[in-house]
């Protein structure tokens, strides 16, 4: 495959931190470079605690069961996201309510949760799909004053902001994903982000096996194992040095993809007030386009693309709902190679074949 999907970037100081685990034998999850990817998770959002963990799908079973989450509760969250987002719900025995999404944001909508809200509601699930923040501000009014906890999935959005404020400094509790695809790796890995002081403390303990805070090998709450390793948190940190440039070069070849699609292809909305990590570059194709066989003919081409995520619903453990706008986005997307080593001839050519297609099959 000439053009994957995504393409880590790994540089010359991933490596020689990484080997300062090996030389230094502090390759576990005690060592210098968790602590410090942490801080740098803080500095760069502005958000007061960063903690750091296993994957983005544990980040978000923490988060859940530290703000209490429990069988009976209601959740209410897009069903247009990663299936990691939903999933965490059920772990906890609670009960997910899978609710529409905007037909031009793709992201869940304040009308959709205030359709949705029930007595039993005790936190909601925003995803920044594809690394663009939901309208934050309205969400967080209206949970505030139902006493409904905000839990940010910000996996994709590492980097994007709403009104000035980083993603993972906006909800109440957020959660990060550093996959191999996402805007910086550490393999795998993830981070929990919030304000609050409790909920810190209580993120702390849990994901170290609910350790008593003086009495060793005491557990006074039920925790896990959820900790990053050093070797994970010192690739973070190589990552981190050079964010700024890869969310640039980002946003570059968004620009290059917007230019050569716009009109033939429908993108995301993104209002002017919020900017996307542009975590994969997207769109929806018309509706009379056989995507699955479009994706064979970029195959062809050496060029690697992918479907949209199903709805949540449709997965056999999940509760079947009718969610209309879900069903037309997931079925009509598609991303293309997203990484930040393209450059603009590359996406040219890119283009050049999805505009070949379409022509010819329109
Ligand atoms: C929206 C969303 N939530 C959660 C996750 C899970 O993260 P991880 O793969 O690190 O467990 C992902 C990762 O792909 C994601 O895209």
């Amino acid at each position: 495959m000439k053009y994957p999907i995504y393409i880590p970037e790994i540089k010359e100081n991933e490596r020689k931190y990484v080997l300062d685990c090996i030389d230094s034998t502090w390759i576990s999850s005690k060592g210098k470079y968790v602590d410090l990817f942490e801080e740098k998770i803080q500095e760069f959002t502005g958000v007061k605690h960063a903690i750091a963990v296993f994957n983005g799908t544990v980040a978000l079973h923490l988060a859940l069961d530290v703000i209490g989450i429990k069988p009976g509760d209601e959740i209410i969250l897009p069903d247009f996201t990663y299936i990691a987002s939903a999933n965490a719900v059920l772990y906890l025995g609670a009960t997910p309510v899978l609710v529409d999404v905007s037909k031009e944001t793709w992201n869940i909508t304040l009308d959709e949760i205030k359709n949705n809200v029930t007595p039993k509601t005790k936190a909601i699930i925003i995803t920044d799909i594809y690394g663009t923040p939901s309208e934050m501000d309205e969400i967080m009014e209206f949970a505030k004053s139902k006493g409904i906890i905000v839990v940010a999935d910000s996996a994709e959005s590492l980097g994007a902001t709403y009104k000035g404020k980083h993603t993972g400094n906006i909800a109440d509790i957020s959660t990060y994903s550093f996959f191999g695809n996402k805007t910086i790796t550490t393999g795998e890995g993830g981070m929990v982000t919030t304000n609050s002081d409790e909920y810190n403390y209580l993120l702390r303990k849990k994901k170290n096996q609910g350790n008593h805070d003086t009495i060793r090998y005491f557990h006074d709450v039920l925790g896990y194992n959820f900790r990053m390793t050093n070797i994970q948190a010192a690739i973070g940190c190589a990552q981190m040095e050079r964010i700024e440039d890869t969310l640039e070069r980002k946003k570059n070849l968004f620009g290059w993809y917007r230019d050569e699609l716009q009109g033939l292809v429908k993108f995301q909305k993104i209002e002017n007030y919020i900017t996307s990590s542009i975590w994969m570059v997207c769109f929806l194709l018309p509706k009379n386009i056989n995507r699955e066989d479009l994706m064979k003919f970029m195959d062809t081409k050496g060029i690697e693309t992918r479907p949209f995520f199903f709805p949540i619903h449709e997965m056999p453990f999940y509760n079947n709902v009718e969610n209309k706008n879900t069903i037309e986005i997931s079925k009509h997307g598609m991303n293309v190679p997203s990484y930040p080593q393209l450059k603009k001839e590359d996406v040219v050519y890119i283009c050049n074949q999805i505009k070949e297609y379409l022509e010819n099959n329109g």
